[in-house]
This record gives C-alpha cells, sequence and structure tokens, in this order.
C-alpha cells in the first residue's frame, strides 16, 4: 500500500515458509504464472517468508479504455497500467480506490472484459477491455459470515451484553488500509478468494441472521468496513429496510477514513451505533500498531479517527450510539499512553464507552505475550483515572466492564 506495486517482484523465502496454507487458500494469486508485483501475498504472509525484489520491464500491452485505444507496460496489474496511463485511482472520499490493495474491499473495482473486477490484482493482459463506469453494476465486497455474537464489538452497548446471549448478528469483511503485524482476524482481512456479495446480498443474509437469533443489533466489522463507501452506504441503507426500527445497525470501524461527510453519509442511510479505534494517543506507537511506515500517512488516519469520535460525540450522540476502541499491550503502548488517550478521549465526552483489547500474539506478532487480567484492570483504572466512566476491558478471562452494571440515564 505504501510501495507502488509495479516495482517489485514477490520472491519466496523457503527457509521461513511453514506451509500455513494463507497463499493456498486465502490470498490467491491471480498470475501464478509470471508475478504482476500486487504484492498481496507479501502483505498476507503470517511467516513474512515473501520478500521484494526489483522488477523488471514487462513491455507493453494495447487495452481500450472507456473506449480509447492505449498502449500501457505489460506484466503489472491493470491498477498499475492505467496509472501509468495517468488514471487517478484516489480520489478522496471515492471510488475507484486502491484502498487495501490485497483484493478484499473491491474499491478499485473496474468493469474489466465486461465484468466487475479488482484492478489492484488483476493482471492486465493484450486485448483488455477496460471501463471506468461502474455505475450499472452494484459494487461488492467478500463478506464472511453471518454469524451470531456473544460480546459484540468496541460500540456495542454494554448493558446489552450478558455473555450468555447472542448481542449481534455480524458480518466481517475483507480488506483493510492497515497493516497490523498483529492482526487480530487476518484470515478475514487478506482474503481474495472467497466470493464477493452484494450490499442487498449481505444485507440479507444479516437480517435473517438476526431475525434466527433474535439479536439487539446488526453488525458489520472487518477487515476495515469503511474502505468501499458505495458498497458500505448501500448496506447500512439496505438494513434499514430489512430489520425493525428498534434493531441497531452497527459499523465497527478503525474511523481513519471517517470523515464528517462519511460519517453524515452512514447516518443518513441508517447507522446509528459506530466504533472508532484510534487505538493509541501517538503517532509514533500508530505507526508500530498498524505498520504504516509512511509518518504522514499514519499521521492523518490517527488525527480522523479522533476527529470522528469527536465529530459523532458533538453532532450525533442523541441517535448514534458511540464506542471507541484503545489497545494495550506493553510491548506496543506504555501506560502513559494509555492515560494521554483517557485524558484526550474524557475532554470530547466522559460518558463515551471505550473498550481496551488486550492485544494478544497472532499473524506476524506471535512472540507477544498476552496481557495478564491484572495488566488490563490496570489499564482500566488508569482510563477511569483520566476521567471515563464507562471503561471495558478484555482479558484472557473475558470483558470485564462498567463495575456497578447500571446503564446510564438519560
Ligand atoms: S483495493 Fe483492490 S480490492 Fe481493495
Amino acid at each position: 500500500m505504501e510501495r507502488r506495486a509495479a516495482r517489485y517482484r514477490v520472491s519466496v523465502d523457503a527457509s521461513k515458509c511453514r506451509g500455513c496454507g494463507v497463499c493456498a487458500l486465502v490470498s490467491v494469486c491471480r498470475s501464478p504464472e509470471r508475478c504482476v508485483g500486487c504484492l498481496a501475498c507479501y502483505w498476507a504472509c503470517p511467516h513474512e517468508a515473501r520478500y521484494l525484489v526489483p522488477a523488471a520491464e514487462g513491455g507493453t500491452v494495447r487495452v481500450t479504455v472507456d473506449g480509447t485505444p492505449l498502449e500501457v507496460p505489460g506484466g503489472v496489474t491493470v491498477a498499475e497500467a492505467l496509472t501509468s496511463a495517468g488514471f487517478r485511482f484516489n480520489e478522496p472520499g471515492r471510488e475507484p480506490s486502491l484502498a487495501c490493495r490485497t483484493g478484499g474491499c473491491w474499491s478499485c473495482a473496474l468493469v474489466i472484459d465486461g465484468e466487475l473486477e479488482r484492478a489492484c490484482i488483476t493482471p492486465v493482459r493484450d486485448g483488455m477491455r477496460i471501463s471506468t463506469d461502474v455505475a450499472g453494476f452494484e459494487p461488492r465486497r467478500i463478506a464472511h459470515g453471518p454469524e451470531p455474537h456473544l460480546v459484540g464489538g468496541k460500540a456495542t452497548p454494554w448493558w446489552e451484553v450478558d455473555y450468555a446471549s447472542y448481542v449481534e448478528a455480524a458480518i466481517w469483511v475483507a480488506g483493510c488500509n492497515l497493516r497490523c503485524p498483529q492482526c487480530q482476524n487476518y484470515l478475514v482481512t487478506y482474503d481474495n478468494a472467497s466470493p464477493a456479495l452484494t450490499p442487498r446480498e449481505a444485507a440479507r443474509l444479516l437480517a435473517e441472521c438476526q431475525r434466527r437469533y433474535g439479536t439487539r443489533g446488526v453488525a458489520v466489522s472487518g477487515g476495515e468496513p469503511a474502505l468501499n463507501r458505495r458498497w458500505l452506504v448501500s448496506l447500512f441503507r439496505e438494513l434499514a429496510r430489512l430489520v425493525e426500527p428498534e434493531v441497531r445497525r452497527h459499523l465497527d470501524s478503525n474511523g481513519t477514513l471517517l470523515t464528517p461527510d462519511y460519517v453524515d453519509e452512514l447516518v443518513e442511510a441508517g447507522c446509528n451505533n459506530i466504533g472508532v479505534e484510534p487505538k493509541c494517543a501517538r503517532v509514533e506507537t500508530y505507526m508500530r500498531v498498524t505498520g504504516l511506515s509512511d509518518r504522514d500517512l499514519a499521521s492523518r488516519y490517527l488525527e480522523t479517527a479522533w476527529r470522528a469520535i469527536e465529530y459523532i460525540y458533538d453532532n450525533y450522540r442523541d441517535r448514534v450510539y458511540l464506542g471507541v476502541g484503545l489497545v494495550y499491550n506493553r510491548d506496543l503502548v506504555s501506560l502513559e499512553e494509555v492515560a494521554e488517550a483517557g485524558e484526550r478521549l474524557a475532554a470530547i465526552g466522559s460518558d463515551i464507552q471505550v473498550t481496551v483489547l488486550d492485544y494478544f500474539p497472532a499473524f506476524r506478532r506471535r512472540d507477544l505475550k498476552r496481557p495478564s487480567p491484572r495488566e488490563m484492570l490496570e489499564v482500566k483504572k488508569v482510563l477511569e483515572a483520566a476521567g471515563l466512566k464507562v471503561v471495558i476491558v478484555q482479558t484472557s478471562r473475558g470483558h470485564i466492564g462498567p463495575g456497578d452494571r447500571r446503564r446510564p440515564g438519560p
């Protein structure tokens, strides 16, 4: 995501490969005969057995873009070929966008030889017909689930969770704009092989699951759901139509893309429960936690998430239940920084629900030691001392929430 794909090819270090199957089943190559440098497998490999080598020139191919014949570089992805021809993918706030670059979010989809297909992982081929006008196609996205969930996410209202009944029907969508080395859901995040659903299909499945299990909410988590805006807004429109008005409609996001206009659009579409996860307070920590090496980008993402919290709280707290996610592991975040994040949050609103995830060993950080429940209780105390009234910590023995178990009054 931070490197331009066309400049590299991926090689495999056989001494690091554990045969885990992620590259065969989860992040599946679209061009096994010749690497086109999409880097999807590079980002998905849990054992970092893939490395980048400079790419040789791949000649040129002839394609048609929106009816115009063009000569573009060969041996690369459609995205790279079009970028070389001057096409811009990342106009702020709209698709097509190279948001995940690993084939999960479908926000880069174009019409390729008559079908909606992902530009970021599809190899460009001689004679391809490409249309950048996707208006006639429903957006798609890879989604796992739905499944009923006992705990929910960082914004699931804490008083609804009794750890015995299902509280939400949830889907988890593929594709993320972060590269967290300790990604807690990497088999979904890096999936580019499962079928992609339209918003209508995903909403229908969610609504059925909600009815079958009688959950109080429906939720979309990930990966990062906000990447494919057209898909996500349509999903909430469909959900608002399909579930009863009292059923919560929950977005579980990292917040990096939740600009005010995006929040407005989601609320207007029927989303009434939003989780935002700045994770921490400082940009250096954010880079460590998210795997981003571009400081400007990390800083922009972190600030967008923090501003989203403020915007939602200031403008929508009467109709959107807001929850905030922070993370803790002593190898990644200090208690001083937890306090700093708590103070920043309390200055926005002391009644905002905050959930702290105890980062456990996963994905590329199997060396992490899971914080003990005692450590997480210390984190809880630090946040309460910062002025926050609704603090929940995830621990190896379950979630520990507000002590008095009383729902806040109106
Ligand atoms: S950017 Fe291509 S699928 Fe996400």
